[in-house]
């Protein structure tokens, strides 16, 4: 890249439609060259901040800056942002070449310029070659990347992404992610990528920022994502678990409940004495045992998930909680009785005080 990466620093952004508050008090910074993923659920506001980033749409409370530049009244063709569509946004009558091309278009560029370009950037995304080919003459796959050379042919100052993989099929979907991480650790642009996929975040952010609501909930990479989540819904949104009722002792340093394996467990962090909650326990952080062994919660196998190397095994209590194991080698069949331990060396759980 020729130009510098800056980086690009929201500050108490607000968004409403129809008086409705779909973006509230948003601050957030993607670090020069970094590839930030938004995640989220459906209806979350990731669209709308991706537009209001595009210059699509304009905030209607705080401020969007670029380096030292605001850029929240600047029109979208004078940001020099690159967009990859959620469905492309391909011209299926124009050649790979000419759909890339039209990403140069009104830069009054002289011919050989273009030219230069458009081959620069099929060779980013490895499709040097296939430039003259019609868009309906290449896979889906290849489709993506397309898209991805029209947006970096103009060289832009930041990439904008709104689920890139989310129209190819699964296997497909895999493989094109990881040439998509691979590319995107290479091009060094600092990167804003749409998705409501938590793997797709994990493998192509190298931080996440999980909106909720219209509302930040964490930002952080997916190991603190996984491992420190912020709240209870970021608990659940994020990875495999299972929620068990819990209270914490008299103490406030330790939390028991029936369903809970292992007993009275200490906590990492003290919490209210004799508060309610759920305590969340990752399939990793269980193991089965026989029933009947020490500390373990009785139960039954209700399903299981073959892996390869590891599988995961769902086992219900009497008091009908489920836990999910993660299991290395054999997985018992459904209907089989078993107990419910923790596994050795697993953290001290996280514990969510149900509120009121
Ligand atoms: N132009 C609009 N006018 C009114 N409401 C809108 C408009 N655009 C989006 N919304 C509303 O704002 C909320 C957030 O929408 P947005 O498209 O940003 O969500 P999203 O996180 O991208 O969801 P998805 O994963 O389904 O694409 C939704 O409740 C949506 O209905
Ligand atoms: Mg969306």
């Amino acid at each position: 890249m020729s130009r510098p990466s800056l980086p690009l620093v929201l500050d108490r952004v607000g968004k409403r439609f129809d008086a409705v508050a779909v973006l509230a008090d948003l601050s957030l910074t993607v670090e020069p060259g970094e590839v930030l993923a938004l995640l989220g659920p459906s209806g979350s506001g990731k669209t709308t901040l991706l537009r209001l980033i595009a210059g699509f749409e304009s905030p209607d409370t705080g401020s969007l800056s670029l380096g030292d530049e605001r850029i929240d009244r600047l029109p979208a063709e004078r940001r020099g942002f690159g967009m990859v569509f959620q469905h492309y946004a391909l011209f299926p009558h124009l050649t790979v070449a000419g759909n890339v091309a039209f990403g140069l278009e009104g830069r009054r560029l002289p011919r050989g310029e273009v030219d230069r370009r458009v081959a620069s950037a099929l060779a980013r995304v490895e499709l040097t070659g296939l430039g003259s080919r019609r868009v309906s003459e290449i896979s889906g796959g290849q489709q993506q990347r397309v898209a991805l050379a029209r947006a970096l042919a103009p060289e832009p100052r930041l990439l904008l992404l709104d689920e890139p993989l989310s129209n190819l099929d699964p296997s497909l979907r895999e493989r094109t992610r990881r040439d998509l991480a691979r590319f995107l650790a290479e091009l060094g642009i600092t990167t804003v990528l749409v998705t409501h996929e938590q793997e797709e975040a994990f493998e192509l952010g190298r931080r996440v920022a999980l909106l909720h609501g219209g509302r930040l909930v964490q930002v952080g990479t997916p190991e603190q994502l996984y491992g420190a989540p912020a709240d209870r819904f970021v608990a659940g949104f994020v990875g495999r678990a299972s929620f068990v009722p819990a209270r914490v002792d008299a103490d406030g340093t330790a939390i028991a409940g029936d369903a809970l394996p292992g007993g009275t467990l200490r906590l990492a962090a003290p919490a209210p004495a004799g508060s309610r909650g759920e305590a969340m326990l990752r399939p990793e952080e269980l193991a089965l045992a026989a029933p009947g062994s020490a500390g373990a919660v009785p139960g039954v196998v209700v399903t299981t998930r073959f892996g390869g190397a590891l599988s995961w095994v769902v086992v219900r209590t009497p008091g009908g909680i489920e836990l999910e194991v993660q299991v290395a080698g054999e997985r018992p069949a459904a209907g089989t009785p078993t107990g419910v331990v923790r596994a050795a060396g697993a953290p001290p759980p996280r514990f969510f005080p149900v509120p009121g």
